[in-house]
């Protein structure tokens, strides 16, 4: 899609549909020009309502509020109806919520986040022929718009949608054609498209020359080999240090603890972790942010087969510490411990995983919602202000020492199932932490993504698949960094 930001006044600005925002109901507004026809039919402007009156070319969407996550759905929601039309050009106006750049960066992002299709398995493909969108300076409430943020919140949006999107196709690429070799491809095309960017690609040698038995465990009923990618973005005078871990999964079978049928599907989303991390890096290197950045991915199926590594076994992992194996279902916390572990040498300034890690983190905050945790109140705070101003949902939930205790294993160092049913989000996180050395306990959160990464029925801007959970709220976290200094 093409964007043009126009000073033009909304009226004479040209475009084959005009899209305008009934806010909080408020039909008196000068931009809705059909008040009798949208009560004629009954149309109510509550919030995500749409009323596309064909004859006159306008299309109204309700929002409850000037708020940056109404705009990306009311653009998705815009999008979704004129992309059925003909119409190859929409106008808008400027909605200010707090910061212009903001705004218009939400509002951009809606419209690409909305428009994301994956047709690849598709013999036909449907292009919408919608391709330009006008945005008009002209504000909603006559706030002036700086141009020149406008400009940059069209470039952000840009970036941050496209990296977000270029996650979800790596996660909707079914498991026999996304393998670990195939995120090695990809981070090698990063590095060879990107400025100051260097990618580094581990194979098992590696792994066993490292100690990495955690990791090469997960990997072993596997015909593909596993690779540990780490990529790295320096830029001249970088003021930070920040690594994201991803869990590059794959496949997820469960192993020899194998997932019952209805659970093994759409494990092919137990990459997002990983998918998500280059999605961050690109992003972030793209936005040339002033810090240095690395992603480390863990990429391995977990499979079945005589060589399979089995409930019972005890792996040493690369901090030395033994991990007994009571479910080969929980293999991601295995994948991470290593890579954690290998993560933790860069002596980073802040460290994240992302992980599709438990379903139990689904039951505990809903599909919609990524959990959040990690020893410091700070950090977390930071991180969540952030999240929330990208849209996507943060739940913090709390490590506790009674927790804790459910890991202890009777024959090893620590367990990789908790001994109870309950809290298994927080004992998955408690299990990382155990790989996280004392002088980065207030460095490190744990993102389990494992709700919003893959969706079953579509909801707000995301279509069924993969969202690109986690890609948004680590680049928008990012952003506030690099304000700060
Ligand atoms: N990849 C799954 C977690 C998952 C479940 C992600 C549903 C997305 C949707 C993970 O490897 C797993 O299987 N975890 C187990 C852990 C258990 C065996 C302790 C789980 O959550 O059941
Ligand atoms: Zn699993
Ligand atoms: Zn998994």
């Amino acid at each position: 899609m093409k964007y043009q930001i126009s000073q033009e006044s909304f009226n004479k600005t040209k475009a084959d549909i005009t899209a305008v925002l009934v806010v909080d109901k408020n039909l008196e507004h000068r931009w809705v020009l059909h008040k009798d026809t949208l009560k004629e039919l009954g149309y109510k402007s509550e919030s995500e309502e749409v009323a596309f009156l064909n004859e006159s070319k306008v299309i109204y969407i309700g929002i409850s509020s000037l708020e940056y996550d109404e705009l990306r759905n009311a653009a998705a929601l815009i999008y979704k109806n004129v992309s059925k039309t003909k119409a190859k050009s929409l106008k808008i106006g400027s909605y200010l919520c707090k910061c212009d750049k903001l705004s218009i960066q939400a509002l951009i992002e809606g419209f690409e986040l909305g428009s994301y299709k994956f047709d690849k398995y598709k013999s036909e493909k449907n292009k919408s022929s919608l391709k330009k969108v006008i945005i008009s300076l002209e504000e909603y409430n006559e706030k002036k718009i700086n141009k020149e943020k406008a400009n940059l919140g069209l470039k952000y949006a840009q970036i941050i949608a496209n990296a977000t999107n270029y996650a979800k196709d790596i996660v909707n690429t079914i498991p026999n054609d996304y393998t670990p070799l195939s995120f090695e491809k990809d981070a090698n095309e990063l590095a060879k498209e990107h400025k100051n960017v260097t990618c580094k690609v581990y194979d098992e040698k590696f792994l066993e020359k490292e100690k990495m038995q955690a990791f090469l465990a997960v990997n072993r009923a596997s015909p593909i080999p596993p690779r540990l990618i780490h990529l790295c973005y320096k830029p001249e005078n970088a003021k930070k240090k920040i690594v994201f871990v991803g869990k590059g999964l794959t496949y997820d079978s469960g192993g020899l603890s194998l997932k019952p049928a209805d659970y093994m599907l759409t494990m092919k989303a137990d990459k997002s972790g990983g998918a998500a991390a280059l999605g961050i890096f690109k992003a972030a290197s793209e936005l040339e942010f002033p810090f240095e950045i690395h992603a480390i991915i863990g990429a391995t199926e977990n499979m079945i087969g005589g060589n399979a590594y089995k409930p019972d076994d005890v792996l040493i992992a690369r901090n030395g510490k033994s991990i007994e194996v009571r479910n080969t279902d929980a293999e991601g916390r295995l994948v991470l411990a290593d890579c954690l572990d290998f993560a933790q040498d860069l002596k980073p300034d802040f460290i994240f995983d992302l992980a599709t890690l438990t379903g139990a983190c689904v039951v505990a905050v809903g599909e919609f919602t990524s959990g959040v945790m990690g020893h410091s109140d700070e950090l977390r705070a930071k991180f969540e202000k952030a999240a929330k101003k990208s849209g996507e949902l943060t739940s913090n939930l709390y490590f506790n020492k009674h927790l804790k205790k459910l890991i202890k294993s009777q024959i090893a160092d620590v367990s990789n199932t908790s001994s109870s049913r309950y809290g298994g989000a927080i004992t998955a996180g408690l299990f990382l932490d155990t790989f996280i050395r004392e002088e980065n306990k207030n460095k490190w959160l744990h993102l389990d993504i494992a709700g919003p990464a893959f969706i079953e029925k579509e909801w707000g801007y995301n279509q069924h698949g993969a969202s690109g959970a986690g890609v948004r709220m680590c680049v928008y976290f990012l952003n506030e960094l690099a304000k700060e200094i």
